[in-house]
């Protein structure tokens, strides 16, 4: 008799990974591979960061377990980056550091919220949070933004749900539309949450990678908020698997307790390297160069690709994507996604990733590469688009 396999793990697969095991397993290509699938800076972490882990490599205790909650010296830096980039009070005591914010999405769905539990998020969204909350046993509810309204979720949207739901997940700036939300409208969410007694999330991942206004945090406007972030973007370290949650003090050590029997502690050399990035003005300063370069990036695909393939999605004011309007070009954003990887030899994301019901029509591009990668791009997309359209 076959054993069963848990209906919780029946999940959608996070296509972006599919794209990327593809692409990984591709032998030599006839023209270099270009990986725009990933949300993955091509840049190295800041020097701060490596320097301390080159200090530490033979340290015996950098190789050991750390507090459950991260290091003494990583909450702390955390609690202060929080004051200078938002002049807000975070006590070291409020950051639990996690394996990537994903990891952390995870802990905060257990920990907030009761099986069958309703959570809103937008669509187009990231996949992995509606993902997870299957398989937490909540009940994701989609609110489909418009992008004749710049993809923005308002609170008349949210006043139009029924039921209210139990929380809410937000994202500015957002994967994969780049949409960011001023304070005043991030103000009014935080208000509403409150007014309803819905939990907020506020995924602040893409921080720091803004091409307009400085970012907003959720904890200027709530003390009820959990703020979800990881070194993953910004401090451009996908591959070390840090990030950390801002809990309101009484899920601190509900948070804590989970992560002790969930993952015992994050990587310590990784929380050594966090923590030194975090206190040195240079990371800053290396950092903020990589967010020009991905300026430069986004701008110099707005200009170069096709009207055609771009269609009339607004472009992104922050993180490293654009979210193409294909409509003109494909209904079928699976089928041209391979057609980009095995005929271009160009990764990419289709949109069905982000929006299942709508993302036929759309093609995530992922700027967060080197200028050379995006010009070449540009051009193989082009002409494509001459030659099939
Ligand atoms: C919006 C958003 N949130 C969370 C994550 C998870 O990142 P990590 O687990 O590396 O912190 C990602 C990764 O792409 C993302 O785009």
């Amino acid at each position: 008799m076959a054993l069963r396999v848990s209906s919780r793990s029946e999940l959608p697969s996070f296509m972006v990974m599919d794209v990327l095991e593809k692409a990984e397993r591709m032998k030599a290509t006839p023209q270099p591979l270009l990986r725009l699938e990933m949300g993955q800076p091509s840049s190295p972490p800041p020097k701060p960061a490596l320097d301390a882990m080159m200090r530490h490599i033979h340290d015996t205790s950098a190789h050991g377990y750390t507090l459950s909650r991260g290091t003494i010296e990583l909450t702390e830096a955390i609690a202060r980056h929080y004051g200078r980039w938002y002049g807000v009070d975070v006590k070291p005591e409020q950051v639990l550091v996690t394996v990537g914010s994903s990891l952390g999405f995870m802990m905060v769905f257990l920990t907030c919220f009761e099986a069958g539990d309703k959570i809103a998020m937008t669509a187009p969204g990231y996949s992995a949070y509606r993902n997870l909350m299957l398989s937490a046993s909540l009940e994701p509810m989609l609110v489909e933004c418009a992008a004749k309204q710049n993809w923005r979720l308002t609170v008349e949207t949210l006043e139009a749900l029924d039921p209210v739901p139990d929380g809410l997940i937000i994202a500015s700036p957002a994967n994969p539309t780049g949409v960011v939300m001023t304070g005043d409208e991030l103000a009014e969410i935080c208000r509403w949450c409150e007014k309803k007694g819905v939990r907020l999330i506020s995924d602040e991942i893409y921080h720091g990678i803004g091409f307009g206004d400085a970012d907003h945090s959720a904890l200027q406007y709530s003390s009820s908020a959990m703020v979800m972030n990881s070194f993953s973007k910004y401090f451009a370290m996908t591959g070390h698997r840090l990030g950390w949650i801002i809990a309101p003090d009484n899920l601190v050590d509900p948070l804590d307790r989970l992560a002790q029997n969930c993952f015992i502690s994050a990587n310590t050399l990784s929380q050594i390297a966090g923590a030194a990035a975090m206190d040195n003005p240079d990371s800053y300063r290396e950092m903020d160069s990589h967010v020009a370069r991905y300026r430069v990036n986004r701008d110099l695909l707005l200009d170069r690709l096709p009207e055609k393939f771009l269609g009339r999605f607004p472009y992104p004011q922050g993180g490293f994507y654009i979210y193409a309007d294909i409509s003109q070009v494909s209904n079928d954003s699976v089928a041209l996604t391979d057609i980009f990887l095995n005929d271009l030899y160009i990764a990419t994301t289709p949109g069905v990733d982000f929006d299942e019901k709508r993302g036929h029509q759309a093609m995530r591009l992922s700027f967060a590469g080197s200028t050379e990668d995006m010009a070449e791009a540009a051009t193989r997309i082009t002409n494509w688009v001459n030659q099939n359209t």
